[in-house]
């Protein structure tokens, strides 16, 4: 079968990752390389120095082709922060022909008519995509051409983002020689990455909570229907902890991440101290415990404030999927629980379709790297489409490439 060789990169708050995989097919993907390297000069998913997040992206991508063998020439990148934001939007048309068959041309002027929207000032389309059409007014359509009706309509999902954020970030990795490909909003690689069709289909909330952001985006009827960015994650948490109690950062994160439980009971015999971690560095156990959970529960507040209606428990049947690399808090789909009353489970990337050097990739924090591949796989259609026909991402992307080529 034909080797299409593709890369992308996650570029997070905590770690930056390169991924290169042969893409045979949707489920037939080879991880040919993974290169991790920690994260600097980005803050909340944006570049705030140019020259440390630019050496941090080269490491990553170098890491990468050392694994792989494999000169990367272009990337697909994974997009976040607070400038992002999104709405869904309403195209409409008439299907003039005689025999009123819709062709693919009428999908196209539908879509067009959807992202005819006003975008504010320094803000650009990154994604339009279709959530559905309907014929003449009735039921919910996934592909209507070929077809009859007179009036096509499409529910869009539409996404923006900051051009400046955008930019930044692309330089950054163009200055490096390497071409962008394409942008994907990071929830929607995370949610390709940890979530079943099945809960797709019936409604489901997915929260990547990196370092960072916490990245959601509720998918309904097999499609996405709302995403939002929240600017507090696992940073956050360890900052709380370092100032509580009295520690350096680096002392905070670790205890974080060896003791850290969201719900740890009423075990007595759990009061201990937290020593030894270094340099005789100290803390209560139930304190640390109790700072994460306050952190938690007001981050699952602010989720439940980002949802698009108050009555999510419809919307969503299948509840909450929770990644990224805060998800691996011991207890946090129990806290889930109680403060949102919808079951809430962790979400980690699935080998399925997936093989070769995959196993950095089981962890939740990889659930936007791995999902930046599959999300190209599976909609490299729409991408390409997009790209190489000028049309809202190609426009995006062409942007960058006249400003930093040359
Ligand atoms: N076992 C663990 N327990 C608690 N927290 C953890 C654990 N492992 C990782 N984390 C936290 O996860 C965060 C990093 O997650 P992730 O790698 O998903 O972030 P990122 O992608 O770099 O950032 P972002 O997506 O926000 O830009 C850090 O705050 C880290 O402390
Ligand atoms: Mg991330």
């Amino acid at each position: 079968m034909a080797k299409r060789i593709v890369s992308a990169i996650d570029v997070g708050t905590s770690k930056i990752a390169t991924i290169i995989a042969n893409v045979r097919a949707q489920d037939d993907i080879e991880i040919l390389g993974v290169g991790v390297v920690p994260s600097h000069g980005m803050h909340k998913g944006i570049v705030v120095n140019m020259d440390e997040a630019k050496t941090s992206i080269t490491n990553s991508i170098k890491e990468a082709q050392r694994v792989s063998g494999i000169k990367v020439d272009s990337v697909y990148v994974g997009v976040t922060g607070r400038h992002i934001s999104s709405l869904n939007n309403r195209g409409v048309v008439s299907i003039p022909h005689d025999d009123r068959l819709v062709r693919p041309k009428d999908l196209k002027r539908v879509l067009s008519a959807a992202r005819n929207m006003p975008v504010p000032e320094g803000k650009k389309l990154l994604h339009a995509i279709p959530r559905y059409y309907t014929l003449n007014g009735e039921e919910k359509v996934n592909q209507p051409v070929g077809m009859h009706g007179t009036r096509l309509d499409v529910e869009t999902h539409i996404i923006t983002a900051s051009v400046s954020s955008v930019q930044n970030l692309a330089k950054c990795i163009r200055s490096i020689g390497i071409d962008v490909e394409d942008l994907i909003l990071e929830p929607l690689a995370s949610g390709e990455a940890v979530l079943s069709q099945e809960e797709k289909d019936s409604g489901v909330i997915m929260a990547d909570i990196g370092g960072g952001t916490t990245d959601i985006a509720v998918f309904k009827d097999g499609n996405i229907y709302h995403t939002a960015i929240i600017p507090v994650a696992g940073y956050q948490v360890t900052s709380d902890i370092a100032i509580g109690l009295g520690l350096p950062f680096h002392v905070a994160e670790k205890m974080k991440k060896v003791y850290g439980n969201v719900t740890p009971g009423l075990d007595t015999s759990k009061e201990a101290t937290v020593t030894g971690i270094e340099n005789g560095h100290s803390a209560s156990y139930r304190d640390l415990c109790d700072i994460i959970h306050s952190r938690m529960e007001e981050l699952f507040e602010l989720i439940l404030l980002e949802m698009p209606t108050t009555d999510y428990q419809t919307l969503a049947p299948c509840g909450l999927v929770l990644t990224g690399g805060t998800a691996n808090l011991i207890g946090l789909p129990e806290l889930g629980k109680s403060a949102l009353q919808i079951q809430v489970r962790k979400g980690q990337p699935s080998d399925s379709g997936i093989y070769g050097i995959t196993d950095v990739l089981r962890d939740s924090a990889y659930a936007t790297t791995t999902g930046l591949i599959l999300w190209q796989a599976r909609n490299r259609e729409r991408s390409t489409w997009q790209v190489k026909r000028g049309g809202i991402l190609g426009g995006f992307v062409n942007l960058f490439r006249k400003l930093f080529r040359g």
